[in-house]
């Protein structure tokens, strides 16, 4: 596995890659877990060649969110990608992703609105314009997102068809711990305890779901799983709704193609997920 971090190398790499066949991209904040290598095994499915990018994007943090102890462990990343045969891994510096007087933004109106873009303000400017100055970066034949950032994935796709970029954009459905937690770099950050009781988060989206799928009213459905949270010590719960899977607008009764999405918080450490119906 080749690891690059200037622009050059990377161009200078790509340029051979390309050259036997296509080339699927797994961008990646680092902290990387079971979760990221079935990122990378579906790119691997897909693409004759995997390129990784690790890069804690200092844009898509808000004013006292995690950025500082957000979990790094190169070391460790670095052979787990080599490990899961990862062709190429990128580590762009935040000089080259953001140069000096850096002043583009990428906005996605609507989808990025709701939920995660409200209780985070600036955040999805900030994965969308780092996700678009990757991918013109390696210019892949296809980029992989997991599914657990489910609006993140929705803006991603809204904004690849906004801007023509030729790329496939491929969902992969949430890998989970065996008792259901979905694994995110972020549950390192909770004690033994506050990692049984993280467990209600996906217990009260699955009773949910099985509630709205036999037919049980939206409204009730979804304030009796924020009371569940609520009663197993989750101190704040930010949303837990019932949205159009495309468009992340929320949905009073069952229609199309729909996703349960919720964000709470337990201790320090917030936690999202969702389901699909
Ligand atoms: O999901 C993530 O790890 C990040 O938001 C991403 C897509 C790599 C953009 O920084």
């Amino acid at each position: 596995m080749q690891i690059v971090r200037t622009g050059e190398e990377l161009s200078q790499a790509l340029v051979q890659l390309r050259q036997s066949g296509t080339v699927a991209l797994v961008p990646t904040m680092g902290a990387l877990h079971r979760g990221h290598l079935e990122l990378i095994d579906q790119a691997r499915r897909r693409a004759r060649h995997v390129v990784a990018s690790i890069f804690v994007n200092p844009l898509q943090f808000g004013q006292g969110e995690d950025f500082a102890r957000y979990p790094r462990q190169e070391r460790l990343d670095y052979q787990m990608l080599k490990a899961a045969q990862v062709a190429l891994t990128w580590v762009p510096q935040v000089e080259h992703v953001y140069p000096e007087g850096f002043a583009t933004t990428v906005r996605v109106a609507g989808v990025s609105e709701r939920w995660e873009g409200e209780a985070r303000p600036g955040h999805f400017d900030g994965v969308a314009t780092a996700v678009a100055k990757l991918l013109l970066a390696v210019r892949p034949d296809m980029a992989i997102f997991g599914e657990k950032d489910f609006q993140q994935l929705a803006v991603i796709r809204r904004m690849v068809a906004d801007l023509n970029l030729p790329v496939e954009v491929v969902g992969v459905p949430t890998v989970r711990e065996e008792d259901g937690l979905a694994l995110s770099s972020r549950n390192a950050y909770l004690s033994a305890d506050e990692r049984q009781r993280a467990l209600a988060l996906p217990r009260a989206l699955e009773v949910a779901r099985d509630a709205i799928v036999s037919g049980a009213p939206v409204a009730a459905t979804l304030a009796q799983a924020r009371d569940r949270l609520a009663h197993s010590d989750f101190a704040k719960v930010d949303y837990l709704a019932l949205v159009d899977a495309h468009t992340l607008e929320p949905l009073d009764q069952p229609a199309g193609d729909m996703r349960l999405i919720a964000a709470a918080q337990i201790g320090s450490t917030r936690l999202i997920d969702n389901l699909p119906l």
